[in-house]
């Protein structure tokens, strides 16, 4: 069995996609510093495969502990790296908190994984790069903006040193995955999204309204320039998604790439305004959301959603879960926590 390591493998996105490698018949090695999960989706994760990864907790900010993994892990077949920070409003407060956590830990990752014989690299990436695109929807090419936050520029830093690395190494491969707006769970609510605090993010914060933990959602504007008034997302199953960062690294391992540093949107292609999303939730739950329409938030763009032919035509990948399925099933995992 080929043996892929998943950094923050206990995370959202990470824990979706160790379960789809260990479908697809990877051996898993998770490391993750438990800064942003808990050892719980662990146990999760095994009820959904039956497979145990190998768990390391391991701080990817200590770069000698870094390069102690590797000399005893000589035998990788890839990498795919999601540790990082990703609280926007955080980043903007706690900024080298973020250039530590997520360049630093990448810059240590890339200088083992490039000494690994033939490893290729998955970057968990984010559409944030595109800032207030001039163009809708959002292809590969549209233009990098100047980023809105320490949390945005972290990812496009990041893009920009893998970029640099499979330059000078080209026998490295990497493909960066920008990732629009994830929600939803596994069908079986063995894992979902478990917002530490009070949830930054839209659904979060919908479904925790939705169970009486929180009194009444904020809606942050209904005066943009969009159909009512209210932002627009690209809101993407977290499955779907999971699913083609296992594509990507197949591509890399079976050699089917064409250049060895590539860029790909990963969205549904569809968007949704804040609004579409609570009638959503309001649709899948039978049940009304307590909300109020409250000033704008500083930072958030009016609209953004993916292209997905670059996906579609290369990866053959495309989304197959709809808003209401992703909604139905991040209120299935809202209701079974405790
Ligand atoms: C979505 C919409 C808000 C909360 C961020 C990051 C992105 C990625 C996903 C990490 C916006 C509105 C939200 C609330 C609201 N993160 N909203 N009330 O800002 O599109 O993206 O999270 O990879 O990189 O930038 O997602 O869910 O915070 O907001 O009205 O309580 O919901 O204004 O229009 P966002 P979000």
């Amino acid at each position: 069995m080929k043996k892929i390591v998943v950094t923050g493998g206990l995370g959202f996105i990470g824990s979706h996609t160790v379960v789809e490698l260990q479908n697809s018949g990877f051996e898993v090695i998770i490391i993750d510093n438990l800064s942003n999960s808990t050892i719980s989706v662990l146990d999760g994760i095994v009820s959904i495969t039956g497979q145990i990864p190998t768990f390391y907790n391991t701080d990817l900010k200590q770069k000698a502990d870094v390069e102690a993994f590797f000399k005893g892990h000589n035998d990788i077949a890839g990498v795919i790296h999601f540790a990082a920070s990703k609280a926007v409003g955080e980043s903007v407060n706690e900024p080298l908190l973020y250039y530590e956590n997520n360049i630093n830990t990448l810059v240590y990752m890339l200088q083992n994984t490039t000494q690994l014989a033939h490893a290729p690299f998955i970057f968990s990436s984010s559409c944030t790069v595109y800032g207030e695109a001039k163009a809708l929807p959002i292809s590969e090419t549209s233009p990098i903006q100047p980023a809105l936050s320490p949390y945005g520029n972290t990812k496009q830093i990041g893009e920009d040193i893998i970029s640099d690395v499979c330059k000078a190494n080209t026998n490295f491969n990497a493909i960066a995955l920008r990732y629009f707006n994830p929600i939803g769970s596994h069908e079986s609510a063995k894992i979902g999204e478990l917002p530490l605090g009070v949830p930054q993010n839209l659904v979060p914060f919908i479904m925790q309204t939705g169970a009486g933990i929180r009194e009444q959602l904020s809606v942050f504007g209904d005066t943009y320039a969009t159909q009512d008034g209210t932002c627009i997302r690209d809101y993407i199953h977290v499955v779907d998604l999971a699913k083609a960062h296992v594509i990507a690294l197949k591509r890399l391992i079976d050699g089917e790439n064409t250049t060895n540093y590539e860029v790909f949107n990963l969205g549904t292609g569809q968007g949704s305004s804040v609004l579409e999303v609570i009638k959503s939730f309001e649709r899948v739950s039978n049940q009304s959301l307590n909300y109020k329409i409250v000033d704008k938030r500083e930072g958030d763009v009016v609209a953004a959603y993916a292209n997905t032919t670059k996906a579609k035509d290369v990866l053959k990948w495309t989304a197959q879960s709809s808003l209401d399925d992703a909604m139905r099933s991040a209120w299935k995992w809202q209701q079974q926590l405790k």
